[in-house]
């Protein structure tokens, strides 16, 4: 690993949620794993009043999502010196000369050599301006250290929007100094998937129409909306979930190999991947390859949950979807005729996100008896909980005759336990601290990401007879779902273990 130079970490919303849920835990998990530079701070920028100490309790000594555990109270309290607080004042569309004094008196009291990575964790709609305001203040100069700015989700409600905002950070910083934070590339088996596809001669040959059937991924929450139901209500599953997390996971499925491994290869790989993905425009075919729902009341769990249209600060009459089901096509020569099916949904009966592989039945069946070529052969990459990868093939039934039953071959991350897998926060902080944006979205990603999106949404909005379909709380989403399928297949419904059946086997 390259070693990563010392540097400040200035956090603008550090009075906010994912500040301390989030950026502070997982800067202290680094902290306990020796991963900091020697030389490295914090400073919390945000509207209210407040001083370093009062910062530091609440954060990193108190901080509820720092998990206690025996000795690490000291460890919380050394942490804690590292982290300082900038009161703005009302706005923070103001002048930042004062901030930048503060910035240099930091870089000059705990010796970060100048370098400076800045974290918008504020609403999108202010970036713009805060970007402008650290340009205004010298505070964007590369001439005495590095300067990156991390920006949050969403970039933009459509693609105009994200074309505007891209625009308007790119005035005061450069392309390469802006990182775009989707914290799914952040989760180790995302990543897996880049070296499950180009470290592996047994699927890289596999990879492509000649063997796949379909693909299918589903990421499932067993949450609603809880306390975002003013913001989930303006955005939808379709924003909030599949422009960003989802396609960034198909664009990784899709892509061809890339030269190396360098970000620029593998970054170039994805915007090629998501321009193929087939833009659906005519009402036609968004209508046959688009299902959207919404949760009504039920269990979760065993506990009774309210409707989406209940929860706080959602509209009474909403039709914003909590579920967004969709088939689609990728024109290129790899995936012709190929149809993925991808799902994004709230309150379903339990937490997955996943990816099957189905593979075409052998072309001469010569098993036919046996009933196997209705049961594909499979490859699941579970991305949470239970990471790892299943497999599922046919195997003889012992005795005469050639009966096929399926069996199941599995490896789950837990079995390599002397390996922590970091949370997706650390490894992206840690990755832009070093200067690697292979994790990031580019701008072009995500406006091609918005070029697929926006005809859907706007057909949602618009078009006629585009019903929101209800689901019971608890339940795989509309009675209809299957219908998007074509053929004999439907979605897998995959339980909280990755392997949802034991395979064949014989009890003596
Ligand atoms: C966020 C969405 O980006 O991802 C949330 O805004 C969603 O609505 C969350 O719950 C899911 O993340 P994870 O890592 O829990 O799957």
């Amino acid at each position: 690993m390259q070693r990563i130079p010392n540097q400040l970490l200035i956090i603008f919303g550090a009075s906010g949620d994912l500040t301390e849920r989030k950026l502070i835990p997982s800067l202290f998990d680094l902290y306990q794993g020796g991963h900091l530079p020697e030389h490295f701070a914090v400073l919390g920028v945000s509207r209210s009043n407040g001083d370093d100490e009062a910062f530091r309790n609440r954060l990193a000594v108190d901080n509820p999502h720092i998990p206690e555990t025996i000795g690490n109270h000291g460890l919380r309290r050394e942490f804690a010196r590292k982290l300082f607080y900038f009161g703005l004042g009302e706005s923070y569309d103001t002048d930042y000369v004062k901030l930048a004094e503060r910035i240099e008196a930091l870089h000059q009291s705990e010796q970060t050599d100048g370098n400076a990575m800045f974290y918008l964790s504020v609403p999108p709609k202010i970036y713009e301006s805060v970007a402008r305001n650290l340009h205004a203040s010298g505070l964007a100069d590369t001439s005495t250290g590095h300067r990156r700015l991390i920006v949050e989700k969403p970039f933009g409600y459509d693609l105009q929007t994200a074309r505007a905002l891209n625009r308007g950070l790119q005035q005061y910083f450069d392309e390469a100094q802006i990182y775009r934070i989707d914290h799914y590339l952040g989760k180790e088996t995302v990543q897996n998937l880049l070296v499950t596809r180009f470290s592996n001669s047994i699927f890289e040959p596999l990879w492509n129409r000649n063997y796949i059937r379909h693909v299918e991924i589903t990421n499932a929450e067993s949450v609603g909306v809880g306390k975002r139901g003013g913001y989930y209500d303006t955005a939808g599953a379709l924003r909030d979930m599949f422009q960003n997390h989802l396609l960034q996971i198909v664009s990784l499925v899709v892509m061809e190999p890339p030269i190396g491994p360098d970000a620029e290869s593998i970054r170039n790989e994805k915007v090629k991947a998501l321009k193929s993905l087939r833009i659906m425009r005519d009402a036609e075919t968004l209508h046959r390859n688009t299902i959207r729902g919404q949760y009504l009341a039920g269990q979760v769990d065993g506990k009774e949950v309210p409707g989406y249209r209940e929860e706080p600060g959602v509209d009474p009459h909403s039709t914003t979807e909590t579920y967004a089901a969709l088939k689609f096509y990728v024109d290129n020569w790899r995936w012709a005729g190929v149809p993925f099916y991808v799902r994004t949904a709230k309150r379903m009966p339990t937490r997955v996100t996943e990816i099957v592989i189905h593979f075409q039945s052998p072309h001469h069946q010569i098993f036919r008896e046996s009933g196997m070529d209705s049961k594909d052969n499979k490859l699941i990459i579970r991305i949470q909980p239970n990471e790892g990868i299943l497999i599922k093939f046919g195997v003889k039934v012992p005795g005469q005759g050639f009966s096929v039953e399926r069996a199941n071959l599995e490896f789950y991350y837990s079995d390599l336990s002397e390996n922590r897998v970091m949370d997706a926060y650390e490894r992206l902080l840690l990755d832009a601290m070093q200067g690697d944006a292979t994790l990031y979205a580019r701008a072009d990603e995500v406006e091609a990401a918005w070029e697929f999106v926006d005809p859907i949404l706007d057909f949602w909005k618009k078009g006629e007879g585009v019903d929101t379909y209800g689901y019971t709380a608890g339940m795989w989403g509309p009675r209809n779902a299957d219908e998007l399928f074509d053929g004999p297949y439907y979605w897998r419904n995959p339980g909280e273990h990755l392997r949802d059946d034991p395979g064949f086997c014989i009890i003596d």
